[in-house]
This record gives C-alpha cells, sequence and structure tokens, in this order.
C-alpha cells in the first residue's frame, strides 16, 4: 500500500531532482534491487537487524529515505521481510512506487523525512542506509520520536573524505569542467549554423562555430586524460562520440530531434552535478557525527558511532550509527 503524504503546501527541498533521478534510474535498469550491496553491508543490516528478531510480536521497523528498498532487499534475502512490519519512506513516488512492486507485503509512503506524517513511538527500529543525511542532522534527530522506548535507531552515513565521497566529489567535478567547456551551447549553435548550411545558407557562421569547437573536443579529451573515460559518469566520453558523429552524418538525423537531445544533455548533466554536490553536503565529518551522537543523548538515545571500512581495501565507506532509547 503507498500513501502520499507530502504536504503541497511545502516547499520539499530537493524532490524534483530526486524524482528525476528515480524515473531515470528505474527506467535504465528494471532488473531489481537485490546483488547491489557490498557483502559487508549485507552483514551490518543483517547482525544489527537480526539480533532484534527474537520476540513473538513482528518486529515493527521504518526505513526512512528507502528509495526502492535497498534495505528491503537484504531484509527479503535472509527471509526475514515476512517477519517484520516494514514501512518504508521515501520523497519520490517512483522510488516507493517501485519498492512496492517488489516487495508487496511493504508499506510505502511518501514523505519528506523533515515532515514525517507517522505517529510517534510506533517503530522498534528505525534506520536508513545513505537517506536520512540528505535531510539534514534536524531530520536526524527528529527520528527519535518514532522509537518506542527500547527501540533501535540503525544509520549508515555518508562520511566527509570516504571512498563513496571522494567518487562523487571526482564525479562532480568531472561534470562541472564539463558544463564549464561550454561544449554543449557550442555544439547546439554549431548544430543550427550546420543545419542551416544544408538548408542552403552561407557557409561562414558555421565555419566559425565548427571552427571553435575543435577546441572544446580538445577541452574534453583533456577531461578524459586527466579524469578517464568514466568522468560525470561517462557523460563526458558519450558527447565526445555522438556529437562527432551526428555532424559527420548531419542529413541522417532531423535539427529538432538533435537540438532537444542537446538540451536533454546539458539537463542531464546539471542533475547530475547537482546529485553529486548533494552527496557531498550530506556527508558527515567526525567532529559532526561525535555531535550528533551527544544531542541523541539529550533526546534519550544512547548511540555508538564507528567507521564502516570496505573488506577490500580496508578504506572508510560510511558511518555506522546504531543505538536504543531508553526505557
Ligand atoms: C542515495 S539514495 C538511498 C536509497 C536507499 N536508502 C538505498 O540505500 O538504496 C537517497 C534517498 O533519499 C531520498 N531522499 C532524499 N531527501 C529526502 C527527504 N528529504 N525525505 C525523504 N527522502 C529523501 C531520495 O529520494 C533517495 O531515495
Amino acid at each position: 500500500m503507498i500513501e502520499d503524504q507530502t504536504d503541497p503546501r511545502r516547499e520539499h527541498a530537493d524532490s524534483d531532482a530526486w524524482e528525476h533521478y528515480w524515473e531515470k534510474a528505474l527506467g535504465a535498469d528494471m532488473a531489481g534491487v537485490s546483488g547491489t550491496a557490498a557483502q559487508f553491508v549485507r552483514e551490518f543490516w543483517l547482525a544489527s537487524i537480526g539480533s532484534n528478531l527474537t520476540g513473538t510480536l513482528p518486529l515493527r521497523v521504518l526505513d526512512v529515505a528507502c528509495g526502492r528498498g535497498g534495505v528491503a532487499s537484504i531484509l527479503d534475502e535472509a527471509g526475514w521481510l515476512g517477519k517484520v512490519e516494514y514501512c518504508g519512506v521515501d520523497i519520490s513516488h517512483a522510488a516507493v512506487r517501485s519498492m512496492i512492486n517488489h516487495f508487496p507485503s511493504a508499506q510505502g509512503v511518501v514523505a519528506d523525512v523533515q515532515d514525517l506524517p507517522l505517529l510517534s513511538g510506533n517503530f522498534d527500529i528505525v534506520c536508513s542506509q545513505f537517506g536520512v543525511e540528505y535531510a539534514g542532522e534536524a531530520a536526524i534527530l527528529d527520528l527519535v520520536s518514532q522509537l518506542r522506548a527500547g527501540g533501535q535507531l540503525i544509520l549508515l552515513l555518508h562520511c566527509v573524505g570516504g571512498q563513496i565521497y571522494k567518487e562523487c566529489y571526482d564525479q562532480m567535478e568531472g561534470a562541472r569542467e564539463l558544463v564549464q567547456t561550454e561544449f554543449l551551447p557550442l555544439s547546439m549553435e554549431m548544430f543550427k549554423d550546420a543545419y542551416a548550411v544544408l538548408e542552403g545558407g552561407e557557409r561562414r557562421a558555421y565555419e566559425g562555430s565548427s571552427g571553435r569547437l575543435v577546441a572544446k573536443f580538445r577541452a574534453l579529451e583533456d577531461i578524459m586524460r586527466r579524469r578517464g573515460r568514466g568522468a560525470a559518469a561517462g557523460m563526458v566520453y558519450r558527447l565526445y562520440r555522438d556529437v562527432n558523429q551526428i555532424h559527420r552524418d548531419l542529413p541522417r538525423f532531423q535539427r529538432e530531434q538533435v537540438l532537444s537531445w542537446l538540451q536533454a544533455a546539458a539537463q542531464e548533466v546539471a542533475s547530475f552535478a547537482g546529485r553529486m554536490d548533494g552527496m557531498c553536503a550530506s556527508a558527515m565529518s567526525e567532529s559532526q557525527v561525535d555531535a550528533l551522537v551527544l544531542e541523541l543523548a539529550k533526546r534519550r538515545l544512547n548511540a555508538k558511532v564507528e567507521p564502516m571500512l570496505t573488506a577490500e581495501s580496508g578504506a572508510q565507506i560510511a558511518w555506522q550509527l546504531t543505538g536504543a532509547m531508553r526505557k
């Protein structure tokens, strides 16, 4: 069951950006949610939630900023989803719809975590995997109100300087450099001039814009030399390849089709850079998580925070914050 509880009178931070992201991500990959989490991340969730599966009543689990159900899929693979009452909340309709499609026994709520439309004190476990921190520290502290006495808060949080942070920062810089080259606006200008020539117009403008675009191709080559073909999630490489190919084969493509493709690409680059920026901004430093633990203690929640390290390199990937409400 899905409930939409977003408040139409309120501005919901970045909700359009997340909706766009999920619609695109789900459209590109219909394969499902399983298999996406690293083994050590699964082990963390299985250990921290599994230790609570001892009573006779089903555990009530609230997964905040659940996306399409990363945590639910781990519970499902362990055969535990049927043993808990799982409720996933996310700001994106598309993500919640997909989560419910995969896990029909789950409850899905479309809402901003800063404005949770749920009765307080109702959950045995409140968890979030790389989600609630996007809404800021106040939203993390507010999660305490959702827990019953003795209930557990279990969070995986992005960390400043960690492996995911470094990758996102690098991707964000790649996307910014791509924007700075002005490759896309100049490609658009060049294609307009090129179509004008095809339609019998004069060549001077086209010669100017295509000449200037050569320097922009060199700028893209420079980004790829420094950052690899994966720069800006491969968009630098794909644009380099596709603009070149369309230019060589221009009569095969329609003017409006090419221009709207370039416009969509520019929006895609901007939204990707924004998402990477949002991730970096949501990441928490050691002093921030230490302060968070102190604030949680004032709200009767005893928490501890530890770095989560990757199994392969031992690099920090996240903060794992776990704690229980005092009875
Ligand atoms: C990196 S994804 C993680 C999704 C999921 N927890 C997982 O591990 O697969 C971050 C999620 O936070 C959600 N989100 C961001 N800001 C939010 C907010 N203010 N309220 C609710 N959800 C939010 C996004 O829609 C997105 O699904």
